[in-house]
């Protein structure tokens, strides 16, 4: 079998990376000769992976915390040279119960999901912008495409991440520095492993990261799989309100 094609970076820094895509992503780098820097807040699960393969560097980090997301940016950067790739996959998820309603899990949900994104976004970009060059990404979800039952709190997290890539790919771009946005459909990880529901086209988590590397090592702006649900997902993108709700009620309420 042919060899993958080399990838086009040295050092990686990836959040999230304890557990789930984060993880593995993290782990067929450093296979394929990468040093990545994983960050999350479980130092153990962090100190495990890293046990596996010296090229895996435990620093563990609250993304919420932004003043500790510069001080581990300029440690990684210090210890293990230029960050070529930033993937900020910290993420957390919870379903809207209406019979219990409060802003708790909606605050969390946006400041872990998303500001925990835009304080990576502030940490790095300064570097990036100097030396035109870099490749931000991050993991939105097909669930920021349009409103569904469960993810009112999550679903606009994932909604303001892609459209926060497109905001500032444009500009980005012309600074030297690549924008990538990551949209999963469903992926087998502790995130999902709480789901009550079906999950059509559910993939494994090195399958995930496998096309999630890829695309990023192609330079693609989003890397969305499987195409297949994709493609649906954003053909209901399409449909005028009463349609897209008519499909909700059959498909997902199954009213
Ligand atoms: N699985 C799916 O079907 C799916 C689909 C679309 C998008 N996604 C997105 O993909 C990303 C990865 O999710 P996953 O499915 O791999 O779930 P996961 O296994 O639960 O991974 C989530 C990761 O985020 C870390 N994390 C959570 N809060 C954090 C915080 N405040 N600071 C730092 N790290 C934090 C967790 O580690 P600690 O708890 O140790 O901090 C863990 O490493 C998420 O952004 C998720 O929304 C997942």
């Amino acid at each position: 079998m042919a060899a993958p094609p080399a990838l086009p970076w040295r050092v990686v820094w990836i959040t999230g990376a304890s557990t789930g895509i984060g993880a593995e992503i993290a782990r067929q780098l450093a296979a394929r000769g990468i040093t990545v820097a994983v960050s999350a807040r479980s130092a153990d699960k962090l100190s495990a992976l890293a046990q596996a393969n010296p090229r895996l560097k435990p620093y563990p980090l609250d993304v919420t915390d932004a003043e500790a997301v510069i001080a581990t940016f300029a440690a990684i950067e210090r210890d293990c040279g230029v960050v070529d790739l930033v993937l900020a996959a910290a993420g957390t998820y919870a379903p809207v119960q209406l019979d219990a309603l409060s802003p708790a899990p909606f605050r969390s949900m946006y400041e872990t999901n998303y500001l925990g994104v835009v304080n990576v976004l502030s940490a790095v970009l300064p570097a990036f912008r100097a030396r035109r060059s870099g490749h931000l990404a991050w993991i939105a979800s097909v669930a920021g495409y349009r409103g569904l039952p469960k993810a009112a709190a999550y679903g606009p997290t994932k909604a303001a991440l892609i459209n926060l890539a497109e905001s500032l790919k444009p500009e980005l771009e012309a600074d030297g520095v690549r924008v990538s946005v990551i949209n999963p459909s469903f992926v087998r990880t502790p995130l999902t492993a709480q789901n009550d529901f079906p999950m059509p086209f559910l993939m494994d988590a090195d399958e995930a990261a496998r096309r999630s590397i890829a695309g990023l090592a192609a330079g693609r702006f989003e890397v969305a799989y499987p195409i297949r649900f994709v493609a649906l997902l954003k053909f209901a993108r399409l449909l005028p309100y009463r349609l897209y709700f008519a499909l909700i009620r059959r498909n997902v309420l199954r009213r």
